[in-house]
């Protein structure tokens, strides 16, 4: 099963795929986190990224999709597929994807769509914390740690990334309206997207996303 989780920044699609992945048995491609990890091993993705992860523009779409296309080659062995979260973020980035899976007999079998109005996504971004030890994720007031800022798994303390700024998500929301949004309508016509009200509780979206794949599941 391919899944795809769209929806602008703070919508909670990495809270969401690390919530269903285990159900389904399936793995995780965050675009983000890929990108990431390439920043902190230097890498010269990594370095080309930087500047347009860091003003909250997109990264050029050759480089993401190149990027990309090498990870999902690997991304189902030994599960029954995978998510992709953060891609495709452009009409080009999805027709590139769409082409590259038809060659491989695959397409994406659902699109979940969160929904969560503008005002409440910067406090979402703003709030959220991470562990780089564990990878364990919090907000500081949906879903806080026990003591503040410390990790619940005892790694230590917790860390916020440097794109969560109110500035920075204030171009990240900008950038989704213009270049990302228009991949409902995209999705729309081929009739395989689902759109989930995001702007409830982290369990009752969970509730819908996971009606979302059943569906499709059979
Ligand atoms: P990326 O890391 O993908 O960031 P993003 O899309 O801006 O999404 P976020 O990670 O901010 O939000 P999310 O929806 O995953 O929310 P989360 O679940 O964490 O991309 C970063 C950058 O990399 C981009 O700006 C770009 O430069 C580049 N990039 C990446 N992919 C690219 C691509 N394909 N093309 C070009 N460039 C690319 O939730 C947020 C917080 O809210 C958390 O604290 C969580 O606890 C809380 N929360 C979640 N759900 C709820 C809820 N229902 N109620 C209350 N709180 C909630």
């Amino acid at each position: 099963m391919i899944v795809v989780f769209l929806g602008p920044p703070g919508a909670g699609k990495g809270t969401q795929c690390k919530l269903v992945c285990d159900k389904y048995n399936l793995s995780h491609l965050s675009s983000g986190d890929i990108l990431r990890r390439e920043r902190s091993e230097n890498t010269d993705l990594g370095k080309e990224a930087q500047g347009y992860m860091d003003s909250g523009k997109l990264v050029p779409d050759d480089l993401i999709v190149a990027m990309m296309m090498k990870e999902i080659q690997t991304a189902g062995e030994g599960k029954d597929g995978f998510i992709l979260d953060g891609f495709p973020r452009t009409i080009g980035q999805a027709k590139e994807l769409d082409a590259s899976l038809e060659k491989a007999g695959n397409k994406i079998d659902i699109v979940l769509n969160l929904q969560v109005d503008d005002g409440k996504l910067e406090e979402r971004v703003t709030g959220r914390r991470s562990c780089a030890k564990c990878g364990g994720a919090y907000h500081t007031v949906f879903s806080p740690p026990k003591q503040d800022n410390q990790c619940d798994a005892g790694c230590g303390e917790l860390t916020q990334r440097a794109d969560d700024n109110a500035e920075t998500v204030r171009s990240r929301i900008e950038n989704y309206h213009a270049q990302t949004a228009p991949l409902v309508d995209y999705y729309t016509d081929k009739g395989n997207i689902c759109n989930v009200d995001g702007n409830v509780t982290i369990d009752e979206v969970k509730v819908s996303v996971i009606a979302g794949v059943d569906k499709v599941q059979g």
